[in-house]
C-alpha cells in the first residue's frame, strides 16, 4: 500500500524533481511512513531526526512526512520536529504540488490532513511511460470499516472507499500496453467487500474476470482478504480463472474464539477452517499464508495453543506473525489486560519455530516438481540467477541459459528447497 502511495507521488511530482538514490543530496525528502505497528513508527522518528542536520547544511531543503503517522499525529509532529515543511495524510499527499507551491511561496508549514468519506482518489498515471516492469500494484480501494480492536487503519485511512471499476481497468491497460506489465497485485485492505457499498459495482470477484479479460495481462493477484468476506463465489473465481494466481493471504490474527471475538474478527475458529477446507476443496494447489497477533491483552496460555493448534491444522505456507502493540485511537489500547513483553517474545518464538517446521516441509515437497515462473528480472542474491514467482507466490531462482528474459513465463525444475525460496533450473519458455 505504501510502496503505492510513493510511486503515485514520484507521477505527480512529473519533472519538478528527479529521483536521487544519495538522499544527502537531495532538495526534496518524503518519508512515506506506516503506523500499523508500533516498531515502523520508531524507525521513522529516528530518520525524521536525522534530517535536521541536513537541513543545515542545505537551507533549500524540503522536508515532508507523508502516509499514516502523518495522518496520525498531524500538527504534533511539529512539535517535535519544527524542521518539517509538510504533513500530508492519507488523502492529503494528492496535493503535493500545491504543497510545493504554498512553500515556495513563503507559507510553510502545509498539513493536509483532511480525511473525506467522500473522498474521490484520483486516477495517477505516470506523465511518460515509465521504465518496463513486469508487475505493479493496483489499489482499487482506500480505507476499512472492520474496525478490528487492535488496529489503527480505520482511523488513519478512513472509511473504506471502492474506486471506479472503468478506472481500475483503465489504470491497469496502461500498465500492460505502456510498461510491459505482466502480473497486477489489486491491493485494499480488505478486497472482498470491494463495491459492497456502491450501487451498481462488480463484487470482488466480478471485477478479477473483468481485469482477467485484458489482454496481454497474464496474472493477478490481490491482497488482503477478510476471512469473514471470503464467499464461495470468489473461491470459485481463484480455482476456475487461469489468470488468477493460487495463492491466497487470509489473516488469522488468533486461533481462540474468545481472543476472535476481543478483536472483533466476526469469525469463529471454525467458520475460518471451514472456509480454508472449501477453498482446497475447490483449488487443491492453493498456496495459502497468514498474519499471526501473539500476546494480544489477556490472552491465556490455552488461548495461545489454539493459535498454534490452527498453524498445525491449516499448515500455512508462510505466516507473517507480530507481538501485540498498543496503538493510538484502538479500543484494545484500553483493555486493562496487557501481557508482558516477555511472555509476548516467548509466544513469538514458539510461533516462529513451529512455522518455520511446517514452511520447511511445504517448500520441500516442492523438490523435483516442475513449476511455472513469471521471470520478474535477475536475482538479487546472485546475478547468474534469475528470480521470479510461482503461481502460489513462492520466489524461485534458477539458472538459465540466457538472462534477458524478464517478463516472460518459463517453466523451472525444482532442485533445491531454502527457508523461503526454491531454487533450480530453467527447463522450457511457456509465453513471451
Ligand atoms: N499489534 C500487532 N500487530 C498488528 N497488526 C495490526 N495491528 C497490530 C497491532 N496493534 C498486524 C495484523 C495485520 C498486519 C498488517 O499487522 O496482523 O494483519
Ligand atoms: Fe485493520 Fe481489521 Fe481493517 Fe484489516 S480488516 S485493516 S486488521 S481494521
Amino acid at each position: 500500500m505504501n510502496e503505492n502511495d510513493s510511486e503515485k507521488v514520484l507521477y505527480l511530482l512529473g519533472d519538478l524533481y528527479e529521483q536521487t538514490p544519495h538522499p544527502e543530496e537531495a532538495d526534496l525528502i518524503l518519508v512515506n511512513t506506516c503506523s500499523v505497528r508500533e516498531k515502523p513508527e520508531h524507525k521513522l522518528y529516528s530518520e525524521i531526526g536525522r534530517f535536521k542536520d541536513q537541513k543545515k547544511r542545505n537551507p533549500g531543503l524540503i522536508v515532508g512526512v507523508m502516509g499514516c503517522v502523518a495522518q496520525q499525529e498531524g500538527e504534533n509532529l511539529l512539535k517535535r520536529y519544527p524542521h518539517i515543511d509538510m504533513i500530508l495524510g492519507t488523502q492529503g499527499f494528492y496535493r503535493i504540488r500545491e504543497a510545493l507551491e504554498l512553500i515556495s511561496s513563503g507559507k510553510r508549514p502545509v498539513v493536509f490532513t483532511d480525511l473525506k468519506e467522500d473522498f474521490k482518489f484520483p486516477l495517477v498515471l505516470p506523465q511518460k511511460p515509465q521504465n518496463r516492469r513486469v508487475t505493479a500494484y493496483v489499489s482499487i480501494m482506500q480505507g476499512c470499516d472492520n474496525f478490528c480492536s487492535y488496529c489503527i487503519v480505520p482511523y488513519v485511512r478512513g472509511r473504506e472507499i471502492s474506486r471506479k471499476p472503468e478506472e481500475i481497468l483503465d489504470e491497469i491497460k496502461y500498465l500492460v500496453e505502456m510498461e510491459g506489465v505482466r502480473e497486477v497485485t489489486l491491493l485494499g485492505q480488505n478486497v472482498n467487500s470491494y463495491g459492497k457499498k456502491e450501487r451498481d459495482f462488480p463484487d470482488f470477484a466480478e471485477l478479477l474476470e473483468r481485469v482477467s479479460q485484458i489482454d496481454g495481462l497474464w496474472r493477478i493477484r490481490f491482497t488482503t482478504s477478510h476471512p469473514k468476506d471470503l464467499c464461495e463465489k470468489l473461491m470459485r473465481v481463484i480455482a476456475e480463472n487461469p489468470k488468477v494466481c493460487k495463492h491466497i493471504h487470509l489473516p488469522l490474527q488468533a486461533g481462540s474464539n474468545r481472543v476472535l471475538k476481543r478483536m472483533n474478527r466476526k469469525y469463529t475458529r471454525e467458520e475460518f477452517l471451514e472456509k480454508v477446507e472449501k477453498l482446497r476443496l475447490l483449488c487443491p494447489d492453493i498456496g495459502i499464508t497468514t498474519d499471526i497477533i501473539v500476546g494480544f491483552p489477556g490472552e491465556t496460555e490455552e488461548d495461545f495453543e489454539e493459535t498454534l493448534d490452527i498453524l498445525r491444522q491449516v499448515r500455512f505456507q508462510e505466516i507473517f506473525s507480530f507481538k501485540y502493540s498498543d496503538r493510538p485511537f484502538t479500543t484494545a489500547k484500553r483493555f486493562s489486560d496487557k501481557l508482558p513483553e516477555s511472555v509476548k517474545e516467548e509466544r513469538l518464538k514458539r510461533v516462529h519455530s513451529l512455522q518455520a517446521e511446517i514452511s520447511k516441509e511445504i517448500y520441500r515437497s516442492y523438490l523435483g516438481k516442475e513449476v511455472e515462473v513469471l521471470v520478474e528480472g535477475i536475482s538479487s542474491k546472485d546475478p547468474q540467477k534469475l528470480t521470479g514467482r510461482s503461481t502460489q507466490n513462492l520466489v524461485v531462482n534458477f539458472t538459465a541459459p540466457r538472462l534477458d528474459m524478464a517478463g516472460t513465463l518459463v517453466k523451472v525444475l525444482i532442485e533445491e528447497a531454502g527457508q523461503h525460496s526454491l531454487r533450480g533450473r530453467y527447463l522450457a519458455t511457456l509465453q513471451v
